[in-house]
């Protein structure tokens, strides 16, 4: 697979985290797959919570303890695409489980964003944006964004 133009995003504090979050899902449409990866503690449910609120969907983003994947359904004023939030990270790589939950069905109307889903979740889709955030302290966050397949030729946030 071809890499283009990787794209780089300093996030000094967690409100700048979600505030990216929040124009990436004011560009998302149904049917797009975005993978997080970065370690625990790196960003990536601050990262989906913004995600949530520029989609304009309904209920708490979270990091679910039981759950592996939360609906979040289309709320007035919204964008009208729901929001699958998907946490990988107690999949542990087994990816039958990963088919277990039906995503490519959910990919159809929804928008799909996958926590630890680098090496994982591509499968799902070549049209995919990877978004790796990694620490440099306490605060400071950097975003780098990889677009694979169309996300090459759209707008990023
Ligand atoms: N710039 C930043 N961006 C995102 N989170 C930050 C930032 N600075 C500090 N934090 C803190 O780091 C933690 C990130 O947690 P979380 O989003 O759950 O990470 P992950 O889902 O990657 O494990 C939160 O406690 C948040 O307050
Ligand atoms: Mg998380």
């Amino acid at each position: 697979m071809v890499e283009t133009g990787v794209k780089e995003l300093r996030l000094p504090v967690e409100a700048d985290t979600v505030e990216f979050g929040r124009r990436l899902g004011g560009l998302l449409r149904a049917g797009d797959l975005v993978l997080l990866s970065g370690p625990l503690g790196a960003g990536k449910t601050a990262l989906t919570r913004g995600i949530a609120e520029g989609l304009g969907v309904a209920g708490r983003v979270s990091s679910p303890t039981f759950v592996i994947a939360r609906e979040h359904r289309a709320a007035p004023g919204g964008r009208g695409v729901p929001l699958v939030h998907v946490d990988a990270y107690r999949l542990g790589g087994h990816l039958d489980e990963l088919d277990d939950l039906d995503l490519d069905t959910e990919l159809v109307d929804a928008a799909v964003v996958v926590e630890w889903g680098e090496g994982v979740a591509e499968r799902l889709s070549d049209d995919h944006l990877l978004i790796r955030l990694t620490r440099l302290d306490d605060d400071v966050r950097v975003a780098e964004l990889h677009p694979h397949g169309s996300w090459t030729t759209r707008e990023l946030p």
